[in-house]
């Protein structure tokens, strides 16, 4: 059977058709959610459906498995039998385990500050639906990973984006043009740093002037931290600058966070929201109507991740800032790529000859050369003319990736 075309003139004839006979109109989503923008990733990866050995560097995920020690700590709460609901803003032991270690890094967070989700996404939705709703106009960064961009639209509010500028020193914000942007009417603002795609990471200058202007304006900040560990500062810095360095925990301040980068967690659907207390009660609400609560075992797992687990997250940041110089240093050599090393995150977001319609071409490399790449276009319009190369895996995999990148653009 065809599918419905819900936006085709017929279909929208035959809704009045139906409407003026009385009759109920033809079952669909609401408006707001049939406006939503589908994957252009899923649209690559569909595209290399038939095609046998891709060497996919597409999605946002190391190739190496959960590290062992938290494994096993599921495992064992498991076999104890923590297959219950817990309370809706997680057990206190992750509670208070997440509080010291982001008081470790960004100074004191009570457990009453922070409430643990079901991953960065759920995190980043709760987040939309406790300060904006239809008709509230946010603003976001961007070039910028789609489920910022697109969660606010699903509760009915517009979001206009601020695009980071392209030079030669790669990826930077304009602060006049955001802070003209975030007009007095504005509820919220979306931010990403260290951000995908583009690795581009936010200074503390930048945070400071951007907290005061939103302090004045009673905006809400929505800052979107899942990578912060993930961060290769030249002082060899634990992590990004953080929103949670300069504001107080009371203010209009919702930090969103997760376990699945500095953990390799992904999987599991693990995260966290350092927010004001007087959201608390609110929060537990929304948390109880998405999910009820992340999974027990999953959370003993959390506990475990963040007690034993800086020893193996330094070791990956250490071992991912190696594959980004290898990976940069091999594109570098490629005619037509534009490379520029970013200081966070996991991707190197680069400028392709002939990436013109990224979506595209993303599709041909995975059809004719098995090379999986995100197009730029994907991360809004601002993205075009850019591929996205996730380079969390071996070396050697990224060597075979470019080697194949090579063949193409020799062929075209
Ligand atoms: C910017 C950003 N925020 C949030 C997430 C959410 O990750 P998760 O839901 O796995 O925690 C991702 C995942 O790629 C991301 O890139």
């Amino acid at each position: 059977m065809r599918d419905l075309d819900l936006s085709s003139p017929a279909t929208r004839s035959l809704d009045f058709t139906l409407a003026a006979s009385g009759a109920a109109a033809p079952a669909a989503a609401r408006d707001a959610v049939r406006a939503l923008r589908s994957s252009q990733i899923r649209e690559v990866a569909n595209a290399g459906f038939d095609v046998a050995d891709v060497l996919p560097f597409w999605f946002g995920e190391s190739d190496r498995v959960t590290p062992a020690f938290i494994r096993e700590a599921a495992a064992e709460a498991l076999m104890r039998g923590e297959t219950f609901y817990t309370q809706n803003l997680g057990i206190t032991p992750l509670r208070e385990a997440l509080a010291r270690y982001v008081g470790d890094l960004h100074g004191a967070t009570p457990m009453e500050n922070v409430a643990v989700t079901s991953a960065g996404v759920n995190a980043l939705m709760l987040a939309a639906q406790l300060v904006v709703g239809a008709g509230d106009r946010a603003v976001a960064v961007t070039p910028l990973w789609p489920n910022l961009v697109e969660i606010p639209k699903i509760l009915g509010a517009t979001v206009e984006t601020v695009s980071l500028d392209y030079g030669e020193r790669g990826w930077a914000l304009d602060l006049d043009r955001l802070l003209n942007a975030l007009t007095p009417d504005t509820k919220l603002l979306l931010l990403n740093s260290p951000n995908n795609p583009t690795g581009w990471v936010m200074t503390r200058d930048e945070q400071r002037t951007v907290l005061e202007h939103c302090r004045r304006h009673g905006i809400w900040i929505v800052a979107d931290e899942v990578y912060e560990r993930l961060y290769y500062g030249d002082a060899g810095e634990r992590t990004a600058p953080s929103f949670l360095d300069l504001a107080s925990r009371e203010e209009r301040l919702i930090c969103v966070n997760s376990f699945s980068k500095a953990w390799l967690m992904t999987g599991w659907r693990l995260g966290w929201i350092v927010a004001p207390r007087v959201l608390m009660d609110d929060l537990g609400k929304l948390v109880e109507y998405n999910t009820s609560c992340a999974p027990a075992f999953v959370q003993q797992a959390g506990v475990v991740a963040l007690e034993k687990g800086e020893a193996f997250t330094r070791s990956l940041v250490a071992d991912l800032r190696a594959s980004r110089d290898h990976l940069a240093a091999a594109l570098a050599t490629l005619p037509g790529v534009d490379v520029k090393v970013p200081h966070g995150a996991m991707y190197l977001f680069f400028k392709l000859a002939g990436a013109e319609q990224s979506l595209e071409l993303c599709k041909a490399l995975v059809r004719d050369v098995g090379l999986g790449l995100a197009p730029g276009s994907a991360f809004g319009p601002q993205g075009e003319g850019f591929v996205r190369w996730c380079y969390a895996c071996d070396p050697g995999r990224l060597d075979a990736g470019v080697e194949r990148l090579s063949r193409y653009l020799a062929s075209r």
